[in-house]
């Protein structure tokens, strides 16, 4: 039998399936499977084990997956501070156990005061660092009020007893991992030089594995939103103190601003992969329509048969994802802003027009597709969670504050990270934002605006019923990660561990190179590739994703134990 593959530290939840492929024959090969935590009723995936833990407890309490939700998003917020959040915003993609498909908007805004050229110098010169650092960099923050949202359109429990398992984490502390610790010690000039004041997150000796962090002014503005509900953060306390936080550094953000924040619940991106219904985040995020788009690229292919991260298979895709990337920097954008082609852009005659002079062979230099050059910037900030109910209803959120620990600025007195993710606009036509994407004139700020997010929580449905909750960080990797880890179950037949587990690759027309994880390929394949005509470029990470697949009367749930401390618990 071959070697087992490494098990992860949270071995109490990975099973080990060796399958013997066939029956009878002597010299048979034994196949060997990766499965996650598998349960019959519920599951729960966070970046986070105690996030996760949070989401299970809710649910064995009897709340639904949206109860669970919102005390998972709370919970994040003080566990893992760098990505969960409550100075940030995101995206819910829900499926009732009755079938009914929905999605909440709850991504950031431009402050009103905010303007175009905002991050720009006399010379029309965009200023560095302004959009990514500091006070200037972040929007109106947008979770609260989804997860105000969340509660009373979908939750049972009381709103308050969701938020009471993060206001108790932050007061009796979290024990440091050591990727959390590294991180703040990284990060610690920053944190210094951006807040003038001591923060909590910096202490004169560094952070080492095992400490543990208090949030006691989290705790408090945490008491505060389970007392007041969204009053609790975009009125009094809370609201005043974020202004006050904004005229100390420069910031623009108004009381005003709190005051008319407001989700959007919006109608779901919808289409089909082969036999699939694939149920997505619409506009102000990219991701649903392009994951869509390169979906209905690779139909007409067989995969299958070509192979898992095989030349070819990995050309085709790449020369899907240049087209798609082109046209998101080109028409996405706000729908409240700006007009959206949605319906052109998931034309079948549009994309095979788009897709039509793909040459199964042949590289075609993304100078062709349109100009531009850009530098990736490598950041896995934004976190993904999935949950599935023992009724069956499934949530998938992710949410960000865009880099790790958004603008790095610590409210004062509040005690949470503010956004940066004004950095998502395009904030000078053609100009590259921390992920290398650039936009025109449908991402271009305004007062009030959204910027464009590629965050994509997908749901998959397979004969009417629920198959698979997906979603990942990554920024403009999240899309290519999402669609790679479809395609990795529905057709080269992965368990869902396996497919979160698989060495991801990513195209995202500028630059014009194809990143991929170490050991994606094998050498044949990288010098194929390259003799098609295609730049290879190694990256650390891409993806981290925590889905779930519910298939033969159990749920598997996959963490990314692998590039994260991500989590399944079921049960
Ligand atoms: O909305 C977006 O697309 C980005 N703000 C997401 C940022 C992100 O994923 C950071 N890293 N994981």
């Amino acid at each position: 039998m071959s070697t087992f593959r490494r098990l992860n530290r949270w071995s109490g939840y990975m099973l080990l399936l060796v399958l013997t492929a066939c029956t009878g024959a002597p010299n048979q090969v034994s196949v060997e499977r990766v499965q996650g935590a598998i349960s019959s009723h519920a599951m729960v995936s966070t970046a986070h084990p105690l996030a996760t833990q949070v989401g299970v407890d809710i649910l064995k309490r009897g709340g639904n997956a949206y109860d669970a939700a919102v005390a998972v998003q709370f919970a994040l917020a003080v566990a893992y501070p760098r990505a969960g959040n409550i100075g940030g915003g995101g995206f819910l993609v829900f499926r009732t156990a009755e079938g009914e498909i929905g999605s909440l908007d709850f991504r950031e805004k431009a402050p009103m005061n905010a303007f175009k050229d905002m991050y720009l110098n006399e010379d029309q010169q965009v200023v560095e660092g302004l959009s990514t650092n500091g006070h200037l960099a972040s929007g109106v923050p947008g979770t609260v009020d989804g997860m105000v949202e969340i509660h009373s359109e979908l939750g049972s429990l009381t709103f308050a007893e969701l938020i009471q398992p993060a206001i108790d984490m932050a007061i009796n502390g979290v024990v440091l991992t050591h990727r959390e610790a590294e991180q703040l010690n990284e990060l610690r000039d920053d944190f210094r030089a951006i807040n003038n004041y001591e923060t909590h997150v910096v202490r004169p000796s560094p952070w080492m594995p095992g400490d543990t962090l208090f949030q006691p002014e989290l705790a408090q503005t945490l008491k505060r939103i389970q007392g007041s509900g969204r009053a609790g953060f975009y009125h009094s306390t809370t609201a005043s103190l974020i202004v006050d936080e904004m005229q100390r550094g420069g910031g623009i953000i108004t009381m005003e601003d709190l005051r008319d924040y407001r989700s959007v619940w919006r109608e779901p991106v919808v289409g089909h992969y082969r036999s699939y219904r694939v149920i997505s985040m619409g506009p102000p995020s990219s991701g649903g329509i392009a994951l869509l788009q390169l979906l209905a690229g690779i139909a007409p292919h067989n995969i299958k048969q070509w192979g898992f991260n095989t030349s070819r298979t990995v050309h085709l895709m790449t020369e899907l994802e240049r087209r798609v990337y082109a046209d998101r920097a080109t028409y996405l954008g706000d729908p409240d802003f700006f007009d959206v082609p949605q319906d052109m852009l998931l034309d079948i005659n549009y994309l095979n027009d788009r897709f039509g002079d793909i040459n199964l062979n042949k590289a075609t230099p993304s100078q062709k597709v349109k100009k531009g050059h850009v530098e990736i910037i490598e950041s896995m900030e934004t976190t993904h969670f999935s949950i599935i109910d023992s009724q069956g209803n499934a949530a998938a959120i992710t949410t960000t504050l865009n880099g790790s620990y958004g603008n790095k600025v610590l409210v004062k007195g509040a005690g949470f990270f503010l956004n940066n993710e004004m950095d998502d606009f395009s904030i000078k036509p053609g100009f590259p934002n921390m992920f290398g994407l650039v936009g025109g004139v449908a991402n271009a700020i305004a007062p009030g605006k959204r910027m464009l997010s590629s965050m994509t929580p997908t749901l998959v449905e397979k004969d009417g019923a629920l198959l698979m909750v997906v979603g990942t960080p990554g920024g403009s990797t999240i899309i290519t990660s999402v669609f790679q880890t479809i395609l990795n179950v529905i057709d080269h037949g992965m368990t869902m561990q396996e497919a979160v587990n698989a060495k991801k690759f990513h195209h995202q027309w500028l630059p014009d190179e194809i990143d991929y994880e170490e050991e994606a390929f094998d050498q044949a394949t990288m010098e194929k590739l390259m003799k098609m005509g295609h730049q290879l470029q190694l990256r650390e990470s891409i993806g981290r994703m925590d889905a779930i697949l519910r298939q033969d009367g159990q749920l598997e749930g996959a963490a990314d134990y692998l590039r994260g401390d991500d989590t399944a618990i079921g049960y």
